[in-house]
């Protein structure tokens, strides 16, 4: 197999790492990747969303299979796009159509195929600039906190939570009236769910699916979850409250009627579902879907994939991921996420990196890094996942956090109460 993988986070080096595993890759291409895809593949400099450069690219350089990592391009049709043209139907895509990916795409989506198919998940109503009046009478019936969601896609900053009926009026007005452009058209306002959150990852060929490890990830930049939401501070799995029973009861409530759903509404989706879960007195509830694996799950999450993940993208591809098998590795893996000082506000790019190679317990997946005069530089606010397998979670972090020490650069962060918890 010739595979294209798109991306160019921590997500996609992991991923990266896991098809270069595989005996039936041939040769892996990363677009753009960074500078830790480079040393597991060859990076190209197209962008995610240059979708005519791409098809050149998968034309010219017989790519049998194209592995999408991020939303954006799944959200604007890259499925569809290879899929239309006489040049590229022949490859193979892992991501769902347009269609599939407005589960992520549209939370006013994701909310009534959920009520269509009963699957559990908060109670909600959706307005538009047309409605405001009664959506503020909407949010006088609701018990604050207040949750506000942009339908559309914003950078993973579309939710608000709101903890007085006047702040969640104003931002509703707010909202509304363009706050977030386009992506704010329309506003979910939801019941407030309170619980622990699981994120669970399936692959599915649109009829058949098979269940990847849970994780849990960390969304705030400071300890003991306070501060601002960032893209992810570190993940681990599995999750212990995550236990057979309760993965059984995600598997009957909520995976599968998604699977069937979509096949009933005849929505095309080979790829991964990201099920973000909270766990309200034990019962499971979908927060929200995305089209793609999580970010730093992903990072946490292949280290426990034992088998083959190209095998399993066959299968997508060709309709019978059933006669696939998941292995899953027992041991506990982690992940810590190094940033830049000042994330996920104002950051500084640009500072060497040193140290790398001093990790030994540890694989270092790249996320934010550049090569610049053949030195790694930083390169963004999230800038090294450090991923470790261990007997436990304590065992794991603490390999996590001595490689974290060992890696250095300028203003480097990291939460050190990752996993304590769970
Ligand atoms: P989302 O982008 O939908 O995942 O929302 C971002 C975050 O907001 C989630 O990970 C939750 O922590 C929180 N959140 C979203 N919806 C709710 C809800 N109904 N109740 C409580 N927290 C929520
Ligand atoms: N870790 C959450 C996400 O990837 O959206």
């Amino acid at each position: 197999m010739r595979i294209l993988l798109l991306g160019s986070g921590g997500r996609e080096h992991a991923l990266a790492w896991k098809i270069s595993q595989s005996t039936k890759c041939e040769k892996l291409y990363i677009a753009p990747g960074n500078a830790g895809t480079e040393n597991v593949g060859e990076n190209v400099q197209i962008g995610v969303n240059e979708f005519d450069k791409l098809k050149d690219f998968a034309v010219i350089n017989n790519i049998n299979m194209v592995v999408v990592g991020p939303e954006d391009p799944l959200v604007k049709g890259i499925y569809d796009e290879f899929g239309n043209d006489e040049r590229t139907k022949h490859i193979s895509v892992i991501g769902p159509s347009k269609q599939g990916a407005v589960l992520e795409g549209s939370k006013d989506f994701a909310k009534a195929f959920m009520q269509r198919h009963n699957i559990p998940t908060a109670q909600y109503r959706t307005f538009d600039g047309t409605m405001l009046d009664e959506g503020l009478k909407f949010l006088e019936t609701l018990k604050a906190p207040y949750v506000l969601k942009a339908d559309g896609l914003c950078a993973g900053k579309g939710v608000l939570i709101l903890p007085t009926l006047d702040e969640a009026k104003k931002e509703l007005r707010e909202m509304l009236g363009g706050m977030f452009g386009n992506a704010s058209a329309k506003v979910v306002i939801e019941e407030f769910l309170c619980g622990k959150e699981c994120s669970v990852f399936i692959l599915t060929d649109g009829k058949n699916y098979q269940i990847l490890p849970e994780a849990k990830d960390y969304k705030r930049i400071g300890e003991h979850d306070t501060g601002l939401n960032t893209g992810g501070m570190g993940s681990v799995t599995p999750v212990p409250f995550a236990t057979r029973e309760w993965m059984e009861k995600v598997e009957n409530r909520i995976i599968r009627p998604t699977v069937e759903g979509l096949a009933k509404e005849g929505i095309d989706y080979k790829g991964f579902i990201f099920f973000g879960l909270i766990n309200v007195d034990g019962e499971p509830m979908v927060i929200e879907y995305n089209c793609r694996m999580g970010d730093p799950e992903t990072e946490s999450v292949m280290l426990r994939l034992k088998s083959d993940i190209v095998e399993l993208f066959q299968g997508v591809a060709l309709g019978n991921l059933d006669k696939r098998t998941v292995e899953f590795d027992d041991r506990t893996a982690v992940c810590i996420m190094l940033v830049s000082g000042g994330y996920p506000q104002e950051y500084k790019k640009g500072y060497e990196i040193q140290g790398i190679e001093d990790v030994c317990e540890s694989i270092v997946f790249h996320s934010g890094t550049a090569l610049k005069d053949g030195k790694v530089v930083t390169n963004g606010g999230r800038v090294i996942a450090v991923s470790s397998y261990g007997k436990d979670k304590e065992d794991a972090l603490e390999k996590s956090f001595t490689g974290a020490n060992k890696i250095k650069f300028t203003d480097k962060y990291f939460r050190t109460d990752i996993g304590k918890d769970i």
